[in-house]
């Protein structure tokens, strides 16, 4: 089948039903606007895991979700979605750009988390939108960036809590969404250590306690093994929910 669209981390392709798309998931990593180029040897299928744990979980928690099976286990099958060029942020601490633009401290605990959005565009390096040019832009409409930002917020509470169960604090990550055939705006894109940052709570030294893609962006080596524990963590915790759940 010809790819429908490739990008950095993923291959779309299109199946026989239009409302389906198939996602590869690759072991390419870039970052800093793919400036740095490499590969995390077993990353397509580490993420393509974790992404599909955390979107039939969020489904049951009332989340709408583009995911609708793994056929592999670096594939994914979803719903056909017009994706909204928007990356959505939640910060629940200061870290990465935050620091970097602003001057606040890595680590800084947030009193409240912090929604942001960003334009999906490589070419202009996905600068960071103000509301208003959002709605300048009309990437969506003021009750379309209302409800991006009320999902967010509502999928942090979720993925905080289930983070911690995971012995991980969830600093902050990067939601896409879609619309769908219905006009429902749904979760689209991974959730995965390539888009969210992970901090492991058994570690104490700052750098060890790194699980997620900051190790590929600044060079912190034993990139596969924290993606692997990310994985063996929320697997297991999913086991756990599930186990509950059949005792309960
Ligand atoms: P930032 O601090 O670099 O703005 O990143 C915030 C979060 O968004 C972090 O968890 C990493 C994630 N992210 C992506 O998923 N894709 C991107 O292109 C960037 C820049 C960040
Ligand atoms: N994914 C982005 C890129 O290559 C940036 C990042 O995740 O840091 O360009």
């Amino acid at each position: 089948m010809e790819k429908l669209y490739e990008g950095k981390a993923k291959i779309l392709y299109p199946t026989e039903d239009p409302d389906v798309l198939l996602t590869i998931f690759k072991d390419d990593a870039t970052a800093f606007n793919a400036q740095k180029k490499g590969q995390i040897q077993g990353k397509g299928a580490i993420n393509c895991a974790i992404s599909a744990a955390l979107f039939r979980w969020l489904e049951t928690l009332g989340i709408p979700t583009h995911y609708l099976d793994c056929p592999q286990n670096d594939q994914m099958l979803v719903k056909a979605v017009d994706i909204i060029p928007l990356e959505v942020v939640v910060r629940n601490i200061a870290a990465g750009s935050l620091c970097k633009q602003t001057g606040l401290k890595e680590g800084l605990v947030l009193g409240n988390p912090l929604v942001e959005f960003y334009l999906k565009d490589d070419a202009l390096g996905d600068p960071l939108l103000t509301w208003e040019r959002a709605l300048l832009l009309g990437v969506t409409d003021e009750a379309g960036l209302q409800t991006l930002k009320d999902l967010a917020l509502n999928i942090n509470q979720h993925l905080q809590r289930f983070f911690a169960q995971c012995d991980i604090t969830l600093v902050d990550f990067k939601l896409e969404f879609g619309g769908d055939r219905q006009g429902r705006i749904i979760l689209a894109d991974e959730i995965s250590p390539d888009t969210c940052r992970l901090w492991d709570n058994t570690q104490t030294d700052p750098q060890a306690r790194v699980l997620d893609k900051d190790r590929f962006r600044r060079d912190l080596g034993e990139i596969e093994s924290a993606y692997q524990t990310v994985e063996k963590r929320v697997l297991s915790q999913i086991e756990r929910l599930q186990s509950q759940i059949g005792a309960s």
